[in-house]
């Protein structure tokens, strides 16, 4: 190396040999840092200075020097002269976003600018995440840095269900805390909902001294608890005073979090119906709920009856008084039109209304109720069912049933918020399930949760404006304990954090997973629950090129996959994944994450893998199936692998049209049989195709047919059947398979969807 080279390399790699900062583990992710050498102490002489005009910094000056006492003992100074200051500067002519700000931390200042109290706040909150998060006898030093940050969207929630189980006012506090600590702003509180109503009304004494209270089977399953009988003592439940939720209100103020309360309507009522049986069609009294039991339960409000509007309006006149937010969430969701159907008040105002039905008669309940709120100079949100019968002039939407709700409000220029059951429940299972606490279903990983961008990729530019963010949603029908709760919250909440705070270019899942251990070492030290991540083994079939191989990983980027093939348990001693498996002959491929040499699942995944001589082979569909059931790819026909009798994703599915599949088998083949999986499953309106047809062909162009099926199980058969249709013939060279098989184009009569179109559901094209 020339001596010249060597200097010119020496100066290229300078920077590297300045003291070396490690970047602070901040989540969620800052839009831009920039590290310097060198450290701010904070200790008993430094002192932090705000502009005593700007009165509304205070709060957040307070909440720092409490903090910074909690971990440290120090009490800082205010506004005195001190050898190192800590400068709040609150400034409407600063250009920063709204919740934006410019931390600078260098050896003898820190200085967090803003333009809003929430960017002040946030400052803070990135300040202290630098700092030990627990009561340490170390100094406090804060690296050197300039840090410039602001939100990607203004909506960053989380929802709590307290009505299926109560949790108390500190609890809620945690919860705040929590959020404020990952820079989430909205705290959706679902407060009313069949099995408890949890606010003070002071007009309606009943809602809190009868619907907040049921008998306790808390030991029991949500859907196996038995209804109350009379005489019963209703010993669990809770509610929240006003006074109460007053403080919890400016408590989450200083957190720079707004409370949108949520009171239920005109669904999902049955503690108000149990507390005032007039409220319902029937008027019948009835029982708080203990649970899931519906059976002879009323749970909607009667929308023929004056006097329900005048109870709801009075009920929502003292919530608004309790809680200042623009935004009432007036719930909507999963109303049962049935009772609605039978009462004479409901029947007598569709028709003095001139409405057409049912859902126009919950439009019409949900349309009035906006004029009143938007009469006290609030706005409406609901779940996306109200947008069924017509959505209210101004309403947002709160799209929870996939996507599709948020999109379509959103293209009539509505505002949303996304949080679609998959992946922002975080009620639904994180891992396992094996091990984990029962969460009834659904599955939404850690990983699945990181990945989420709430713009949804139908809107155009224009619309995106519309999507004002997202939320993680805590339904607590299986959660019940406050322990329990934090595990089902932790570490998700932090995942959405990033996905709502940071820009979709500065996401990155290794490095969010290596900044959260840092947070897992606080939550350890702080005593919260949390789960340590999905350790899954997603099992990946790649069928290509007349082959089949089959890929494993894990969404731990430091674990290692370690799998067998001949039967036998997977453990430490078992052959670790590197690249893709071969897969040749018929077998089990059983598999487990290994993580610092543990295996990390309770039981290994395992996946069959059926091989025929059409495996590998590549297919093309005449007809598309729906985007809906892609199962793995188009190839799906081709990798070995049979589904299961539900329709999960290993079928491929259509409707309407036939499914119309041409196999290459990329050469020539000795076959004698071909053949092809289908799923009926009733419920669900996949229906066994009425005929299959076999063609085969040597060029692809001129085919031959070689037998032709008929199905013989009836379309009204209830049970999931799996039918494999399939011909044989003598052998015969063949490079082209083409299966046609007819879809039954209307479900049967007494399905719930007679006369409109069924599907096929289709798993495997084998061929021997
Ligand atoms: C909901 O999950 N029913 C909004
Ligand atoms: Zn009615």
């Amino acid at each position: 190396m020339s001596f010249r080279l060597s200097v010119l390399l020496f100066i290229a790699v300078l920077p590297n040999l300045l003291p070396a900062q490690q970047l602070p583990s901040i989540i969620p992710q800052p839009v831009d840092m920039q590290m310097n050498p060198g450290f701010f102490i904070i200790d008993n002489n430094t002192s932090v200075h705000f502009d005593k005009q700007q009165k509304a910094t205070k709060p957040a000056v307070q909440f720092f020097l409490k903090m910074v006492q909690n971990i440290s003992g120090y009490s800082l100074k205010v506004n005195k002269p001190g050898k190192n200051t800590i400068n709040l500067i609150l400034s409407s002519a600063s250009h920063f976003p709204k919740e934006g700000y410019l931390l600078s931390v260098s050896n003898s200042n820190i200085t967090i600018k803003a333009s809003s109290y929430g960017g002040i706040f946030y400052g803070i909150q990135s300040l202290l995440q630098t700092l030990p998060q627990v009561r340490t006898n170390e100094s406090l030093q804060v690296p050197c840095m300039l840090i410039n940050d602001y939100p990607r969207f203004s909506w960053r929630g989380m929802h709590l269900d307290v009505s299926r189980h109560f949790f108390s006012a500190d609890v809620v506090k945690e919860y705040i805390d929590l959020m404020a600590l990952y820079k989430m702003n909205t705290f959706h509180w679902h407060l009313v909902d069949d099995q408890g109503w949890r606010i003070e009304i002071k007009k309606y004494p009943k809602l809190t001294q009868v619907g907040a209270w049921r008998v306790d089977q808390t030991d029991k399953l949500w859907g196996s608890r038995p209804q109350a009988k009379p005489g019963e003592p209703a010993n669990y439940g809770g509610f929240y005073t006003q006074q109460q939720l007053k403080e919890i209100v400016a408590y989450a103020k200083t957190r720079n979090i707004t409370i949108i309360p949520e009171i239920e309507m005109p669904g999902h009522v049955a503690s108000a119906i149990a507390a005032y049986p007039q409220l319902s069609c029937t008027q019948v009294p009835q029982l708080p709920l203990t649970g899931g039991n519906y059976t002879n339960m009323a749970s909607n409000y009667c929308a023929g009856n004056e006097a329900v509007f005048s109870f709801i309006e009075d009920v929502l006149t003292e919530v608004m008084e309790i809680f200042p937010s623009t935004y009432i969430h007036i719930g909507g969701d999963e109303v049962d039109k049935e009772p609605w159907k039978k009462c004479p008040h409901c029947q007598q105002r569709i028709q003095k209304e001139g409405l057409k039905n049912e859902e126009e008669l919950q439009s019409y309940f949900i349309k009035r109720i906006e004029r009143f709120i938007i009469s006290k100079k609030r706005k409406l949100i609901g779940w996306d069912e109200i947008l069924e019968g017509g959505l209210a002039p101004e309403a947002t939407v709160m799209s929870w049933r996939g996507e599709s709700g948020g999109i379509q409000a959103a293209k009539m220029g509505h505002d949303v918020v996304m949080t679609p059951g998959t992946p922002c429940y975080f009620d639904a299972y994180q891992a396992g399930p094996e091990g984990e606490p029962y969460a009834g279903g659904g599955f939404n990983t850690l990983k699945n949760v990181y990945d989420y961008d709430p713009i949804p990729k139908e809107l155009n530019a224009a619309e995106h404006q519309h999507v004002l963010g997202a939320q993680g949603n805590v339904w607590t029908e299986n959660i019940s304990t406050t322990e329990h709760l934090e595990y089902m919250v932790l570490p998700r909440m932090l995942a959405l954090a990033e996905s709502v705070w940071s820009p979709s270019d500065k996401k990155n899942w290794r490095d969010f997973y290596s900044r959260l251990k840092v947070h897992f070492t606080a939550f350890d030290q702080k005593g919260l629950h949390y789960s340590p991540g999905n350790f899954t083994v997603k099992i990946n079939p790649i069928s290509q090129g007349g082959k089949l191989s089959v890929n494993l990983s894990s969404d731990s980027p430091e674990a290692s996959v370690y799998y067998t093939s001949d039967g036998s348990v997977p453990g430490l001693s078992a052959s670790k994944y590197t690249s893709p498996i071969p897969v040749e002959s018929t077998q089990t491929i059983k598999a487990v994450t290994v993580l610092n040499d543990k295996v990390m699942n309770l039981v290994p995944v395992e996946q069959k893998f059926s091989i025929h001589k059409a495996i590998g082979g590549t297919v093309q569909y005449t007809n598309a199936p729906s985007k809906y059931y892609p199962a793995n790819g188009p190839n799906s026909l081709t990798d070995g692998i049979r589904g299961k009798s539900n329709p999960g994703k290993f079928w491929i599915g259509i409707s309407n049209d036939d499914l119309i599949a041409t196999v290459d088998l990329g050469s020539e083949k000795k076959i004698s049989k071909v053949g092809i999986g289908c799923l009926q499953s009733y419920k669900d309106w996949i229906f066994l195709p009425q005929t299959v047809k076999f063609e085969v062909s040597a060029d692809g162009q001129h085919f031959q047919e070689m037998g032709s099926v008929v199905n013989d199980i009836p379309a009204t058969a209830l049970n999931p059947i799996i039918r494999d249709f399939e011909t044989k013939f003598s052998s015969l060279n063949v490079r082209y398979i083409r299966v046609t098989a007819t879809t039954v184009k209307a479900c049967p009569k007494g399905h719930p969807g007679e006369g409109k179109p069924g599907w096929t559901f289709a798993d495997e094209i084998t061929a021997e």
